[in-house]
């Protein structure tokens, strides 16, 4: 290990040179990728296997390095298909809306109050579900968009009107 000594004459400069050396590309580096692509591109696929086998210490064929159309639909097929939760309204309101819909803060119509939502509902189901999605500014005050959660989804949304509403009868 080298040991820079800060009070010595050259320090400035040697530390200089160190800083400089963590930052060079290796040269070895760069001469051997720079083999590599111009002889994968003067021999084509011979090159590219010999390479691959030699780096990542594989006797691979062609062949078998190829993956086939086929075999990318096997798999495919075998993958699990992602599982759909289906939102829960419930769960949503209780992380997202409670903290102003509760207690009925800022303006924001209380969760069993039914005469703070009477009107809304009037306006009908959709209407409120797009004003929950996209905010808005209401005369009772400002209703975030997605309560200001912007990675909830529209369905996790729209569940939570529902939850909302279906907890004012
Ligand atoms: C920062 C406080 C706040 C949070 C958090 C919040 N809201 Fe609101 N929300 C309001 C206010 C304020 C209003 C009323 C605005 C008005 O009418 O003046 C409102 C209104 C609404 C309305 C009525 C829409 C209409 O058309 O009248 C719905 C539905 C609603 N919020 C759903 C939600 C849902 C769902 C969440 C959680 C994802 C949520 N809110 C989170 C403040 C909030």
């Amino acid at each position: 290990m080298k040991y820079l000594d800060a009070s010595s004459v050259d320090f400035e400069k040697s530390f200089q040179s160190l800083i400089l050396s963590t930052l060079e590309p290796n040269k070895n580096v760069l001469e051997t990728v720079s083999k590599i692509i111009s002889d994968v591109r003067k021999r084509g696929d011979d090159a590219l296997l010999e390479y691959t086998n030699h780096y990542d210490h594989l006797s691979a064929k062609l062949e078998t390095l190829e993956i086939k159309k086929n075999e990318v639909e096997a798999a495919s097929t075998e993958a699990t298909p992602p599982t759909s939760v289906a939102a829960d309204g419930k769960q949503v309101y209780d992380t997202g809306c409670v903290a102003c819909h509760g207690a009925g803060i800022a303006g924001a119509p209380r969760v069993g109050d039914s005469d703070a939502w009477a009107d809304r509902i009037g306006a009908g189901l959709e209407n409120m579900i797009a004003n929950a999605i996209n905010g808005f500014q209401g005369s009772q005050g400002m209703m975030p968009a997605k309560g200001g959660n912007p990675s909830l989804s529209d369905e996790e949304i729209e569940a939570a009107v529902e939850y909302m509403v279906a907890e004012l009868q």
